[in-house]
């Protein structure tokens, strides 16, 4: 099952060229599990690798990249006219969201044209247009990489903040995500308050047109993975001290913001990067996108430290204007 030396560079949305020391699908938790007991009688590092949509590869991935393939889909009706749909963790998360909308199942319209697969919108809790993958995931189904026993979580036990949850922290390496069930309505709910959906959707939405609104206005602001490698947003957008918001709005009266809580406020990080011209720069094979500066695009023969050294770039003209440090959402293999 295990191909060994294999040219990943297709197999991970920046398209960066590089090569893994080996790779394995699998198409059952007891598939995974064989895997997993042959990495350890070979002392193999592993990582779960769904679409590669969030990461960059540094260098050669000198370990067993595992790509889940189960797809399966077992869906439980509950009394009050909801729906638990548990999804395979290697459905392709728009193939997903499609099947829902197709089904009439109301929760994941929003997060329409996510790259990405279905376990992994667990691990980084995927969001946008004012809704997140925790808002929706019921429990996770695991295989725990040590006891290689299979457990489930409940989504309110993983500490779902955005873009973050204990798989990426507390957790990490410890289990691999093999199926995720969702709370799913039947009842017609939308989510349209954020930024201008609701001007593109209308004035009588339905789960395709709300589908079809987020499609177009992503198609618009974000670079198709397969014409021009990237991996979505770069960065995370930062949460700062209302204080510090505060000072920072009497040199800049426009700054956009969305409260956090009463002492935080969230800053659109393409705002911070565009405020500061970075747009269409490039280093390297690596570009500041146009149409959204959080996103760093490879122009086609871009090297991961092309990539490394602008984000830094950014990441330290920010800082010294703003005095806001921003991270990175992408992960960095080493
Ligand atoms: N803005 C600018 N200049 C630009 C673009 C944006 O100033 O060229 C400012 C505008 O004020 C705009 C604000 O930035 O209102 C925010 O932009 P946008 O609504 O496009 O959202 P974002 O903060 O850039 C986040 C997510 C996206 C998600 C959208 C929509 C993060 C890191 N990114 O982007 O997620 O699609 O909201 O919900 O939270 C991803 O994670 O890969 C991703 C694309």
């Amino acid at each position: 099952m295990i191909q060994e030396n294999i040219d990943i560079t297709h197999r991970h949305t920046f398209g960066i060229a590089t090569e893994a020391k080996a790779w394995a699908d699998y198409n059952s938790v007891d598939e995974l599990r064989q895997l997993l007991q042959e990495a350890k009688e070979r002392d193999l590092t592993f990582m779960p690798i769904g679409e590669g949509s969030n990461l960059l590869f540094v260098r050669r991935y000198d370990g067993l990249l595992l790509h889940s393939t189960i797809k399966t889909l077992n869906v439980t009706p509950t009394d009050n006219n909801e729906i638990l749909v548990q999804a395979g963790s290697g459905w392709i998360w728009d193939d997903f969201v499609a099947h829902c909308v197709s089904q009439g199942w109301y929760g994941v319209e929003n997060l329409s044209y996510i790259p990405g697969t279905v376990g992994a919108s667990a691990v980084q809790n995927v969001g946008a247009y004012g809704v997140e993958a925790c808002d929706v995931i019921d429990s996770i189904s695991l295989l725990a990489t040590d006891t290689l026993k299979e457990c489930t979580i409940k989504a309110s036990e993983c500490n779902y903040g955005y873009r973050t949850s204990l798989f990426k922290t507390d957790w990490k390496g410890m289990y691999i995500v093999t199926a995720v069930t969702f709370r799913l309505s039947l009842n017609p709910r939308y989510t349209l308050d954020y930024g201008n959906l609701r001007s593109v959707v209308g004035d009588t939405p339905t789960l395709s047109s709300v589908r079809e609104a987020v499609i177009k206005i992503r198609q618009q602001k974000l670079p198709e993975p397969n014409e021009l490698g990237s991996a979505g947003s770069f960065f995370v957008n930062p949460v700062i001290a209302r204080e510090h918001y505060n000072k920072l709005l009497e040199k800049y009266p426009n700054m956009p913001h969305y409260d956090v809580d009463t002492d935080r406020v969230k800053i659109p990080a393409a705002w911070l990067i565009d405020h500061l011209e970075w747009k269409g720069k490039s280093l390297g094979g690596a570009m500041v996108y146009p149409q959204q500066p959080l996103v760093i695009v490879n122009t086609g023969n871009a090297r991961a430290g092309h990539v490394v050294q602008l984000a830094q770039d950014i990441a330290f003209s920010v800082f010294e204007n703003f005095g806001i440090i921003i991270t990175p959402e992408v992960n960095y293999i080493h």
